[in-house]
């Protein structure tokens, strides 16, 4: 499942994350890429300070926040964000992202968008599937979220600059196709609630739900 999730920066946060990143220090991307995507990697990424470090953690914040990010991730642990930063000819070629980081698995990939799309060209995210590309270019503030199990490329910047956060989630559900069984099993289940409250209907179906996820999930 691919799916975009808005305003999980407000704007007065997005205004905050660009002016850190205007400060911080960039360094060439392909000293965390693995040797393959390295090669096709052209872009800069912040170098650690204590702001970024604070950064990286408000972001994480208002994603565990975001009702509708817990129910399509299922977060255990958050690797990153890292700061990306595409100038003019930048792009990253189609790759896999590293199954394993800082000793956690990757599930779940994430893009949060933090220039204005009107301010760049270019500098979509094209993530592959079995019925074609998506080429996905979001509001400051919104995210897209996607299984880590994809290819995916950024395609090269035309004009303007392109500042983004990238991140990964080990979920508690490893499978793609289960997490977003879950997400849909609670959509529907959090509709019953609007509908009739808590009814023996919504209790069985609550009951169905905790349970697949008692049944697939890895703590
Ligand atoms: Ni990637």
């Amino acid at each position: 499942m691919i799916l975009s999730i808005g305003d999980v920066l407000n704007a007065a946060e997005v205004a905050n994350a660009v002016s850190v990143l205007n400060k911080a220090r960039f360094v060439d991307g392909r000293a965390t890429a693995g040797f393959a995507a390295r090669a096709v990697k052209s872009n800069a990424q912040a170098r650690e300070s204590e702001d970024i470090e604070t950064l990286r953690e408000m972001i994480a914040d208002r994603l565990r926040a975001n009702a509708v990010f817990e129910m399509a991730a299922r977060p255990k642990r958050f690797i990153g964000p890292m700061f990306s930063r595409y100038r003019v000819n930048d792009a990253y070629g189609e790759h896999v992202d590293e199954p394993i980081m800082d000793g956690a698995r990757t599930d779940i990939s994430f893009t949060l968008f933090l220039s204005p799309p009107e301010t760049y060209d270019g500098g979509e995210l094209i993530i592959a599937s079995p019925a074609g590309e998506d080429a996905v270019k979001l509001p400051a503030g919104s995210v897209i979220v996607y299984p880590s199990t994809t290819l995916h490329r950024v395609a090269p910047v035309t004009r303007g600059e392109r500042l983004a956060a990238v991140g990964w989630v080990r979920s508690f559900i490893r499978d793609a196709a289960q997490r977003e069984l879950l997400f849909e099993l609670d959509t529907a289940r959090r509709q019953l609630f609007e509908r009739e409250g808590s009814s023996q209907t919504f209790n069985l179906v609550s009951k169905s739900l905790a349970n697949l996820i008692r049944m697939w999930s890895e703590d």
